[in-house]
């Protein structure tokens, strides 16, 4: 279906269904080529929903009959579903249709990925299974047999029976369809289990490969503690028998949070030292516990329609960053997630893509799994949190299980439980779910009198489709300190509501240095005229540690965006501050990792352009390699002997401490690499015991251009790996010259193992030219090129992955007018071609504007 033909779909029409139903019962017979499936649906009618025609959705699913209680029927078909005229009561549907897993390249629905059956219905995959009502707010218990010649059948809920070749499962939880699923397979499980607070025995399941059961540990740890804090934080028990995992090669999202079964991308489960990095451990605990919580959040309370996605993907994504900070480091997550932040939800809401946290119209929700969905909506929780409390934040939440459980829920239901419990009227707050943009917060101040006063100015610029932009309610956290350094005004949360507002400190001795939105207290940009020795105070003294890193990156920033456009030296007083820091034995080593880092290349880019200025991505690239040069010699004296500092003696392991040490060495590390060419990331490179050791070094030797050796003896050792053979793939893309780019990424797609109809090996290759900023943007348009024919290719195979990539040219108006037109260009190819799927039409459609 091409866009031209595609329809929007808006909240403001939603009606609800027809029916009810009471009963779903399915049979698979599973079959490569011809896999059958059975249904016995209960239909009740809705009292609360108008009379309206029974229509089921059913996509690629052939039908081979269909009967209403018990006597044959003949529905009118149609591409995307059918209907059928029905009794006016109660009825049962009945139907029998063919599927065909094996060719399903797109991964959504029932597909095959090496030899195992699995499925993937969120959002709107089980219509490719069977003819269903497939919407969120239809929801039922179901049990499901699965008939297959294999070892391991499972579906969601708790086995009720099984015998050769054949398995039983039965939900007792209502659910929306999105959340069924089916695996069976060649599977061996790695086994534990968990005590509930009320007793309750639940046998845990992580199913993987054979060959794969020794990788499991980490993620089985992560899932018990998971859900020990959801019962101690938010009083959430588990409500099955069992909890499955499976892990799967092919997969388009990271993780799926199917009820009782949950599906996950393997490289989001399988981890051993040997084979992945403290980051990809980190990803792990992050992403087992996201799924988890979703058991309450998103399917105890599900979304009455995919506009509501926040609801879910909001609040669990705030969940998992609340259980990280406490496995971990709040002020190390609180940094990292707000890195994450403007690396992709700021970029997102500054070009054609930008959309409100609940959209208001779609065409394939599958492109609206976005940053602003998932990161902005879990800011907008934290803000709700921090305007009404802890207290009351627990309250909200108790509220809304009680209240909720069982329902398919809306925001307008999830901002009345605050309501509720607070006795607040949160209309206004409520524009941060309608309006998208970021905000731009401009501060002044004055001191007169021992009276400090902050002034701030918001102003929302226009997204597509939204001119004119209403005040929003922002909270901003600000400390003050003396010039001593001693704080004389504790984080104070203040509440600005008007466009234009006003606080002020009384009783001030001196004029005080304001630290302001601290935390990260609202996603907004803060525009402060500062200077760099105000900047360099707070980065020496601030309490606050986010805002002692935003004042470290500020300064950077400042430094490399006149490095770049009026061609200056590093400046000296940065280089002093990022010393000092480095070398503070007091701070924690993740946090002056953190603070060492450079921003990204597209962040300059956004920043630039932001203050009128064209980006050249080229002239970014060598400011950054520069100052990354002037660093080095600055430290030089340091280096080595932090670097020994740094080291993690006996065996690894990938909780917090050991994990910030390394980064702190990997950071020295592709300093001294500046200065030695590789000689000590060599060394590093060959003596490594894990995977965070071995991919800082080859990181660091490709980075300096003395990578070749490495490239071969990593793939030589890892090549009958996959997860890390997407390391080898993506770590060249990244760290490639910017004129060789692209030519390396074509190349890179001839080799044996670049098999790009698995998401994540395209990725590694694609995906990482694209954000390789100044080799995606090389002058040639090479990468342009290049990416769009890998569009137009995987699109014909999996829709969902090439929409997904296809914002890599969403910042496109930023540039020249000459990489502007090559961009165009390629957006206006992929426009025109037939056969284009719902997804890429939507997106391009859009960036085109
Ligand atoms: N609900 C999943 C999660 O965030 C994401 C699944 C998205 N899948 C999709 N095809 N859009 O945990
Ligand atoms: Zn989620």
């Amino acid at each position: 279906m091409s866009s031209d033909t595609a329809k929007a779909i808006h909240l403001s029409d939603y009606t609800p269904f027809g029916w009810q139903i009471s009963q779903v019962e399915l049979t698979f017979q599973l079959a490569p080529k011809a896999t059958r499936v059975t249904s016995k649906i209960s239909f009740v009618p809705n009292a609360d929903a108008p009379s309206q025609e029974f229509f089921l959705h059913g996509e690629q699913v052939k039908l081979i009959w269909a009967k209403i209680d018990g006597e044959t029927v003949t529905p009118t078909l149609s591409e995307t579903g059918l209907t059928c005229d029905v009794p006016q009561g109660a009825f049962i549907w009945e139907a029998e249709v063919e599927i065909a897993p094996e060719g399903n390249t797109a991964l959504e629905g029932l597909y095959m990925s090496n030899g195992m059956y699995c499925t993937q219905c969120e959002a709107e995959g089980f219509r490719k299974i069977t003819f269903y009502p497939d919407r969120p707010d239809v929801m039922a218990p179901f049990t499901v047999r699965v008939e297959g010649d294999l070892p391991v059948l499972l579906s969601n809920g708790n086995p009720s029976a099984q015998g050769d070749g054949w398995a039983e499962w039965t939900d007792p939880w209502p659910k929306p369809a999105y959340l069924f699923a089916l695996v069976a397979g060649q599977l061996e499980a790695f086994s534990d289990s968990f005590t509930t607070a009320s007793g309750k025995h639940v046998d845990l399941n992580i199913w993987v490969r054979p060959g794969d059961v020794e990788k499991c540990d980490y993620a089985m740890d992560a899932l018990k503690r998971s859900m020990k804090w959801d019962e101690d934080v938010y009083g959430r028990e588990y409500d099955l028998d069992v909890f499955n995992i499976v892990a799967v090669d092919d997969f388009n999202m990271g993780a799926m949070e199917n009820k009782g079964l949950n599906i996950f991308n393997s490289r989001y489960v399988l981890a051993s030292p040997e084979t992945a990095t403290d980051l990809d451990y980190a990803r792990i605990e992050a992403i087992i516990a996201h799924e988890y919580f979703h058991n309450w959040t998103g399917n105890r309370i599900t979304c009455r329609d995919w506009f509501q996605l926040c609801l879910k993907e909001g609040l669990t994504v705030y969940r998992d960053q609340q259980f990280s900070g406490d496995m971990r480091s709040h002020a190390v997550k609180r940094i990292e997630d707000v890195l994450m932040l403007r690396a992709r939800q700021f970029r997102e809401d500054n070009g054609p893509l930008a959309h409100p946290v609940r959209p208001e119209s779609y065409v394939e929700i599958n492109n609206f799994y976005t940053a602003t969905v998932y990161e902005k909506g879990a800011e907008v929780i934290g803000m709700l949190k921090q305007l009404v409390g802890d207290d009351s934040y627990a309250k909200a939440l108790d509220l809304y299980f009680d209240r909720h459980d069982g329902d398919a829920a809306t925001i307008e239901d999830w901002i009345k439980v605050f309501e509720d419990a607070t006795g607040r009227d949160l209309g206004q707050f409520k524009r941060w779910y309608s309006q998208a943009g970021t905000p731009r917060l401009d501060v002044s101040d004055d001191f007169n009198d021992g009276t400090y006063t902050l002034s701030f100015k918001q102003k929302t610029p226009a997204t597509p489709g939204q001119d004119q932009k209403e005040p929003q309610v922002i909270p901003i956290a600000v400390g003050l300190l003396n010039p001593n350094g001693d704080e004389v005004q504790p984080t104070t949360v203040l509440e600005m509501t008007d466009a234009e507002q006003s606080f002020t400190f009384t009783g001030l001795s001196t004029r005080p240095v304001p630290s302001i939105l601290r935390g990260f207290s609202a996603p907004v940009i803060l525009n402060r005229d500062t200077s760099a020795d105000e900047r360099a105070f707070l980065l020496a003294h601030d309490t606050d540690p986010f805002n002692k890193w935003e004042a470290g990156r500020a300064l950077a920033k400042d430094v490399l965006m006149r490095m770049v456009s009026e061609n200056t030296e590093p400046s000296a007083a940065y280089l002093d501050a990022l010393r000092a820091v480095a070398v503070d034995e007091t701070l924690d080593p993740a946090f002056r990792a953190l603070a060492m880092g450079l921003p990204s290349q597209d962040d300059i880019a956004q920043s630039l352009f932001d203050s009128g200025v064209t980006p050249d991505p080229d002239a970014i690239y060598r400011a950054a390699k520069r100052l990354k040069r002037a660093a080095a010699q600055h430290l030089l004296a340091d280096l080595p002997n932090l670097y020994g500092q740094m080291a993690c003696p006996g065996p690894y392991s990938p909780d917090a401490k050991d994990a910030g040490r390394r980064a702190l060495r990997e950071t020295v590390l592709s300093l001294l690499s500046e200065t030695d060419g590789g000689a000590q990331a060599a060394v590093q490179f060959a003596a490594a015991d894990n995977m965070s050791d071995q991919l800082s070094a080859f990181a660091s030797l490709l980075s300096v251009g003395a990578g070749d050796d490495a490239v071969a003896s990593f793939y030589d050792q890892w090549k009958d790996d996959r997860l890390v053979i997407d390391k080898w793939f993506s770590l060249q893309v990244s760290y490639a010259a910017p004129e060789k780019t692209a030519a390396l990424a074509s190349e890179l797609t001839t080799h044996k193992d670049f098999d790009w109809k698995n998401p994540n090996r395209f990725r590694s290759v694609i995906g990482a030219l694209s954000m390789n900023a100044a080799g995606f943007h090389d002058p040639s348009g090479a990468s342009y090129t290049f990416l769009a024919d890998w569009l137009i290719k995987l699109d014909g195979a999996n829709p969902q992955t090439a929409a997904r990539m296809s914002t890599a040219f969403e910042t496109w108006r930023r540039y020249d007018a000459d990489r502007q037109g090559m961009i165009r260009a390629q957006l206006e190819r992929i426009a025109a071609q037939g056969g284009l799927s719902r997804d890429m039409g939507e997106m391009v459609g859009r960036m085109l504007g």
